[in-house]
This record gives C-alpha cells, structure tokens and sequence, in this order.
C-alpha cells in the first residue's frame, strides 16, 4: 500500500545547505520523508527546494541554530507543514581547529553554541512533538571517539554529544524514541577543503585508514537513514564511527611502513 501523503515521515535537518546534511536531505527525500530544512543560507536552501521539487516536499528555514527561537520555529514548521515529526537530524556546526592554549573564550562559546548547545536545544524542543517510532541522530565525529590533533574544543564538543545522545536515549528510549550518534572521519566537504588541498593530506590519512577508500557525504547519509529506518529500530544510544577503521585500529599503510626500510636500502 502506498502511505498517503499525511502518513509520510518527517524529518528536521539542520546544516542542510551544503555537504554532509545536503546529502542526508537528499538521501531521505529518496526514501520517502518530508523535510525541514534549516541552514542560514537561504539562497541554497532554495535551490534544494527547487531540486527536491518532483521527489518530495521540502520546507525551508533559514535561521541561525543558535536564535533563542530556531529550535521552536523548526517545530513549529514541520507541524504546521507536515502535522508530524519523526526525525531529527543535528549536523550543523563549524570547523575549528586549534590547540586548547590557542582557542581563546569567543570560540569556545561559538562552537559550544553551535555544536553542543543548539543540539541540545533542537533534541529537547522534538520531544514536545515526537512518538514511539522517531528518532534523534546527530552528527559527531571521530574526534569525539579519540583525541585528535588540533581538536581542542572540537573534540570536546564532538565527545559532549556522545553524553547528550546517551541521555537523551536512556530518558526517551521507553517512550519508543531512539537516538544515536554517527561520527564521520574525514570526509570532503568545504569544511576539510583547505586539509585536503593541503600536500600530504589525503596521503597520510589514507596511510591510516584499513579499509582503502575516501569516506563520502553519501556514506554518511546512508548510515543516517538506515538508523532513522525500522531496520536501525532497536539501535539506541551508538555511537557509530564511519571511518574505515581509522579509530579502532593502529593501522599503517604498508607502504607508509616499509617507507623507511626501502629508503635505507637504497641509501646502502
Ligand atoms: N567534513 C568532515 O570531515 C566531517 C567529519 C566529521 C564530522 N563532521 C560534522 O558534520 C557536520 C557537517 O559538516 P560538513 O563537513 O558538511 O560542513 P559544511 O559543508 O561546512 O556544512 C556545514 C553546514 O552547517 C551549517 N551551519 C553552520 N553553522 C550554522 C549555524 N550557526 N546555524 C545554522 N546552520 C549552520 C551550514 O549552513 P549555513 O552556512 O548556510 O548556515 C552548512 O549547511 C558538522 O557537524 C561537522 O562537525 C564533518
């Protein structure tokens, strides 16, 4: 039977309007949701609208996640547009790359704002509205899983949302709502652009990583939409990192390896 329209799920995006959460609306336009999008570039959240226009239907929000009110107002949108809400996706958030003696209290509050608070106010706001069967999933990193370098307050964001996830799924759980936090390595987007036009980069993080491709914006969509789906339905307080093994292993490439080794060979 095919779901009529007001029995269509609803999903709120944040960070819609380039890389990883573009591609996590996309992927759940393809598979049957009706969307909130909020980013604070209207221009671009008006093109996904235009692009989405024969596949679903796509409401769009420019706001800062950090206004006292963007919370509400996306709830408040999906309700009125929709009459439901059975996902939300925190991914907005900024880059900051520095370590802690360098990261001065402007930045700390603006990527604690951004990252961890906004996450925390929007998963709040939800559950005013959401039931059995919806869940919150929000976008971490594998910077929250290990130290990494530079991370400062971005690994300690990263790593809040894991205790905010593993909260809100042990709080929520019973009343049949899931969340869960899926934590990317790299992945190309214009927040690593200038790390991956740097020489070497690409090279020493493949040297890293076991399993032997780059990560995409799609990878992580896809695990986005599989835990919003009832397949992912009794996963519940994961992290889930999706990085080809770079965090759970000591891997070197063999090459970057036996580097040395060749090198003194041919010295001799
Ligand atoms: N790329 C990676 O390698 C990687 C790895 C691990 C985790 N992540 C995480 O994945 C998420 C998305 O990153 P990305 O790589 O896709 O970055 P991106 O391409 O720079 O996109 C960031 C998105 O967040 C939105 N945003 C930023 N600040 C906002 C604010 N104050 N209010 C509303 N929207 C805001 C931006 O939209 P506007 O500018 O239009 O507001 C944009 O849509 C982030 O949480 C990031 O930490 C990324």
């Amino acid at each position: 039977m095919t779901p009529s329209s007001n029995q269509k799920p609803v999903v709120i995006v944040t960070g819609a309007s380039a890389g990883i959460g573009d591609a996590i609306v996309r992927r759940f336009a393809k598979g049957g949701f009706r969307i909130v999008a909020v980013a604070r570039r209207q221009d671009r959240l008006d093109q996904l609208v235009r692009e989405l226009a024969g596949v679903t239907e796509v409401v769009a929000l420019a706001v800062d996640v950090t206004a006292k009110d963007a919370p509400e107002r996306a709830v408040d949108a999906a309700m009125k547009a929709f009459g439901r809400l059975d996902c939300l996706i925190n991914n907005a958030g900024p880059a900051s790359w520095a370590p802690i003696h360098q990261t001065d209290d402007a930045s700390l509050d603006a990527v604690i704002d951004v990252s961890l608070k906004a996450a925390f106010r929007f998963s709040r706001a939800v559950l005013r509205v959401m039931g059995p069967g919806s869940s919150i999933i929000t976008v971490g990193s594998v910077y929250g899983v290990v130290g990494g370098l530079l991370g400062g307050i971005y690994c300690a964001v990263k790593a809040g949302l894991t205790g905010l996830t593993q909260a809100l799924a042990v709080d929520y759980g019973a009343k049949g709502i899931r969340s869960n936090v899926v934590a990317p390595g790299v992945i190309k987007t214009a927040m690593t652009k200038d790390f991956w036009d740097t020489p070497g980069f690409q090279r020493t993080n493949q040297e890293m990583t076991p399993f032997n491709r780059e990560g995409t914006v799609e990878d992580v969509a896809n695990v986005c939409y599989f835990l919003a789906s009832e397949e992912g339905s009794y996963i519940n307080g994961q992290t889930i990192a999706l990085d080809g093994g770079w965090s759970t292993t000591k891997f070197l490439s063999l090459d970057a390896l036996l580097a040395e080794r060749v090198k003194q060979a041919a010295s001799t």
